[in-house]
């Protein structure tokens, strides 16, 4: 079959076993051409909290695919490929946050959405890239421990600078890659182009950047921009689908080291014998892990 017959078939199988597809922006552009909502982890957030249908599968990864169920328990949730994880959600586990709790207890415990949902039980409150600075303003605690990305909790840091906030060692790996040489060369290389960059990457990293901002913002500041050449500090996809987005312009990858492998686990073959019932994993969570991760990610809907 070709790309665009498989396309086919899963929009015909999608309909007739009411499933609705929600694909992250750093998937595939064939598998954003077929999802029902794309977009970055916040929103697809906000759109899984609103889905009709009886089944979801997220193409994306299995945090994703998690946050998806804590939403819509009632909904069976799928994730096409099990093996599409993400390096940085496994990195601290709910025992870990017990401790911080017990040793800290005057902070408030703020969690990246990229974390696991046994986590998600013991925080305060979850965030994502695009809803962190928001979110921390708005917390009443002046003492803030973020978890588990420090690059990102520095970034924010840098935007409330009347809290104080405690980080630790943790983060995304292909993010936090990305070196100060990658970015001189980078600049010599396209000396017109505005370097856009996610704040998971280090903070001398983001500090040199003309833009430091989630998936959306990012892409949202390129296409409204009057400048012509762009590079892209954040996973290579973004470059490529804000090529065909506007393709006036020209968009640079700020390296190629910048290739989430879990990102790219999931295939359109993947997301069609998930539709069959062929391949995929079901996401199972029990009612106290869903109850109480739940807590933290409509805390973070309702002060997003
Ligand atoms: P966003 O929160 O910008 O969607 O990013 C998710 C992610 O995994 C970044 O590496
Ligand atoms: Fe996780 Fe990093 Fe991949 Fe995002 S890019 S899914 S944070 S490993």
């Amino acid at each position: 079959m070709t790309i665009a017959q498989l396309q086919q078939e899963i929009i015909k199988l999608k309909k007739e076993k009411d499933v609705c597809i929600l694909a992250h922006s750093y998937q595939a552009r064939e598998i954003l051409e077929v999802a029902d909502f794309t977009g970055d982890s916040y929103k697809l957030s906000v759109d899984a909290a609103g889905v009709e249908n009886s089944s979801i599968i997220m193409c994306g990864v299995r945090f994703m695919a998690e946050t998806c169920k804590i939403l819509s328990p009632e909904k069976r949730v799928f994730m096409p490929n099990p093996l599409a994880g993400c390096a940085m959600a496994d990195q601290m586990d709910k025992k870990f946050v017990e401790e911080l709790r017990n040793n800290y207890p005057e902070y408030t415990i703020v969690a990246y959405v990229n974390t696991t949902a046994a986590l998600k039980t013991v925080c305060d409150v979850c965030v994502t890239s695009s809803s962190a600075v928001e979110i921390c303003k708005k917390i009443k605690n002046d003492k803030i421990i973020f978890i588990p990305d420090c690059n990102l909790g520095a970034f924010v840091a840098s935007q409330i600078p009347e809290k104080e906030f405690k980080l630790l060692s943790g983060g995304c790996p292909i993010h936090a890659s990305v070196t100060v040489e990658d970015v001189k060369r980078a600049r010599e290389l396209y000396p017109n182009a505005e370097l856009l960059v996610h704040p998971e990457c280090l903070p001398e990293v983001s500090a040199m950047a003309d833009y430091a901002g989630s998936t959306s913002g990012i892409m949202s500041y390129a296409q409204k921009s009057d400048k012509k050449e762009f590079i892209i500090g954040t996973e290579i996809s973004i470059a490529e689908h804000l090529q065909y987005m506007c393709p006036d312009k020209s968009f640079r990858t700020l390296t190629t080291k910048l290739i989430c492998p879990d990102m790219k686990a999931t295939t359109l073959v993947d997301l069609y014998n998930c539709l069959k019932g062929e391949a995929g994993e079901e996401i199972e969570l029990d009612a106290d892990t869903i109850r109480d991760a739940r807590k933290c990610i409509d805390e973070m809907i309702r002060l997003g």
